[in-house]
């Protein structure tokens, strides 16, 4: 009898040397390097680099970098225009799976070892263009591409907003586009990855990504969890909800719970301080971080002994929420972090690794059946 892994837990459908995970202890690192490490001593380009080419890069491959990126945030009108089409209700991640979708029709390309990295930084380039389009559109505002600054999560925080961002703000968002940059293979990576068995181009392997992305157990989670602190409203109210909603409604706690982690996951620790640190100027955001804090309490405190802690998703959406971002967009902004993550694995599946994905599925149904006709069917 086939063995069959529900959920493909603990199948390895690939080797990596881009993110180390131990579940068991709460470790995160991206190359070898911790992610505490990466968030603190360097930033989102130095990670694209370390993604991409496997090493943080010297001040001149860095400098490459940035000028590559600068270089992509141009993306064809008729992309934009497509944005612009749809309605201002519309699923914000569903905006991006259409622009992406465009992209792959303007830009997909065969695989080549000598051209993939580059396309690549132009992809998670054009990915800042498409989310603070995403957002203008929604928002009514008219388009913009992001400028050479400084930074990527600086240019895309003032293409966003139309202002220009303070060191802070700059700082959590750089933070939060390491954080979320990868986490080896998800549901979405690897949605990506059997995009990317059949050879189909690698904007393609974004929006089955996307695709995967947006579901609420996955990177919809921070708008699910972030929605949790709006519905509780006030801190105080925290303890008779979490009595009602999750222990007597027996509903999931949205931010708690990782199928890798067995402990805290550390992302959730630095994200918890960048919110604590933009809540400091922010009175809403200090509500909402208050109760996340009182929540995160009462949650290690029920599923703790079960091994469920918080995750990666109960902070960010307070980091999100204090840079100005509407609750719509958190899943779009882990996106655009993890455009990285997903190119960067096909990379390395397409050029190391490759063979077409091809699983089966145990057949349980009637053996053979002899066809009725349809006269006779009653
Ligand atoms: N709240 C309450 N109970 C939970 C939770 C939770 N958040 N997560 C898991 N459980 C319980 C679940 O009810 C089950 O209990 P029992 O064995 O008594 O039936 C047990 O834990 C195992 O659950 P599972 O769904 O089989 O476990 P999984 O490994 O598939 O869970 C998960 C992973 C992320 C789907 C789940 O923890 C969950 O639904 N969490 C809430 C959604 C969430 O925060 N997702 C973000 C994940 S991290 C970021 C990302 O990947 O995008």
């Amino acid at each position: 009898m086939s063995q069959i892994s529900r959920g493909l837990e603990n199948v390895f459908i690939k080797t990596t040397s881009l993110t180390y995970i131990d579940g068991e202890n709460g470790i995160l690192r991206y190359g070898g390097y911790d992610i505490e490490d990466l968030v603190e001593h360097t930033s989102f380009e130095e990670v694209v680099h370390l993604m991409l080419y496997g090493d943080l890069p010297t001040k001149l491959q860095l400098q490459r970098l940035k000028s590559a990126l600068d270089e992509a945030y141009e993306v064809p009108q008729q992309v934009i225009d497509m944005i612009y089409s749809l309605p201002r209700d519309s699923d914000a991640v569903g905006m991006m799976e259409t622009a992406f979708s465009a992209l792959s029709s303007i830009y997909g390309m065969p695989w080549n070892k000598a051209t993939n990295r580059d396309n690549a930084i132009k992809l998670v380039a054009r990915a800042s263009t498409v989310v603070a389009n995403v957002l203008r559109a929604k928002e009514g505002k008219k388009p913009a591409i992001p400028e050479p600054s400084e930074s990527f999560a600086k240019s895309f925080l003032k293409a966003s907003f139309s202002r220009t961002p303070t060191d802070e703000e700059v700082k959590a968002m750089d933070a939060a586009l390491i954080l979320y940059a990868d986490h080896e293979v998800p549901a979405s990576t690897t949605a990506a990855l059997v995009t990317s068995s059949t050879l189909s181009d690698i904007y393609s392997c974004v929006v089955a990504a996307l695709a995967a992305l947006k579901g609420p157990l996955h990177g919809g989670a921070a708008e699910e969890a972030f929605k949790q602190f709006v519905e509780i409203g006030e801190p105080d109210m925290t303890e008779t909800w979490f009595k009602r909603k999750i222990v007597e409604g027996k509903s999931r706690l949205m931010g708690f719970g990782h199928r890798v982690y067995k402990t805290y996951d550390p992302r959730a620790k630095i994200f918890k301080k960048y919110a604590k640190l933009l809540s400091e100027r922010n009175q809403e955001a200090r509500r909402y971080f208050e109760i996340a804090q009182k929540l995160e309490e009462l949650g290690v405190e029920t599923f703790g002994a079960k091994h469920i802690f918080p995750n990666t998703d109960f902070y960010s959406g307070v980091v999100f929420y204090a840079l100005g971002f509407p609750v719509y967009m958190f899943t779009s902004l882990f996106a655009l972090s993890r455009t990285l993550g997903w190119t960067a694995h096909v990379i390395e599946y397409v050029e190391d690794q490759h063979r077409l994905i091809r699983p089966r599925a145990l057949y349980v149904g009637p053996l053979k059946r002899e066809i009725v006709p349809i006269e006779l069917r009653g």
